[in-house]
């Protein structure tokens, strides 16, 4: 059973709100607002599909002390708000561009709950110096063999009761396919794997061809 009950998390409708870890920071173009005398940043669902996931249906239990395996951190954006969420938890971020990664180290030195890794996700024996098992796998690389990353990284680092997330990017699988073929084709490549498809969420109106998938072991 899956709940939403995050800490730090605020929904008004449709929009969603974390609790600013680091008071008056911005990280990209969100808003900050006061609520009950704390200071919330707007999750922009245009800009982060986990925020685009949980207003269409995607329900998480995201736990202070959760700790996150994140696959494609690019510049912080959802990074960020997951770092907001946690206390005790950390954000092991993987990512393999050292522009992006450059400007993300900006974001972490505000924020001490991440843990950036500028690493190639295709190799996660390369940085199991510095991750430990995690509760929750976190996917976002738009690869064609991303189903394959995404599931060496959870045999490798998802704990047995842990949940994996992937987002999935029709076009990137193949371009030629009609994306629910793409999606299927994904979700079957987890199952033959032995990972159980809990949830698929397609991303419309916020990403176009984008589904997010939730896996348990
Ligand atoms: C769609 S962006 C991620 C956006 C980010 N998740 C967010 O919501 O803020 C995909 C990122 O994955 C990174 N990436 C692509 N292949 C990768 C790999 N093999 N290992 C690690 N990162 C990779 C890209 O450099 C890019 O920054």
């Amino acid at each position: 059973m899956i709940t939403t009950k995050m800490q730090g998390f605020y929904r008004e409708k449709n929009k969603i709100f974390t609790e600013n870890l680091c008071k008056g920071c911005k990280v990209y173009n969100e808003r900050l607002i006061k609520i009950k005398g704390k200071e919330y940043r707007s999750w922009n669902p245009y800009r982060s599909k986990l925020a685009a996931a949980i207003l269409n249906g995607l329900s998480i239990n995201i736990n202070s002390n959760s700790n996150f395996l994140y696959l494609g951190a690019a510049t912080g954006t959802t990074v960020s708000h997951i770092s907001d969420i946690l206390n005790e938890g950390l954000v092991y971020s993987v990512e393999s561009s050292p522009i992006a990664v450059k400007k993300f180290i900006q974001v972490c030195e505000k924020r001490k709950n991440i843990i950036p890794i500028l690493e190639d996700a295709n190799h996660p024996d390369r940085y199991s110096s510095i991750v430990p098992i995690v509760d929750f796998v976190y996917q976002d690389i738009s690869q064609r063999n991303q189903a394959e990353i995404f599931i060496e990284n959870i045999e490798r680092y998802l704990k047995k009761d842990g949940f994996g997330i992937i987002m999935v990017k029709a076009r990137s699988i193949d371009v030629s396919l009609e994306p629910k073929k793409a999606f299927d084709i994904i979700c079957s490549k987890l199952e033959e794997n032995g990972l159980k498809i809990l949830k698929r969420i397609n991303l419309k109106p916020y990403e176009k061809d984008h589904s997010a998938i939730m896996i348990s072991i």
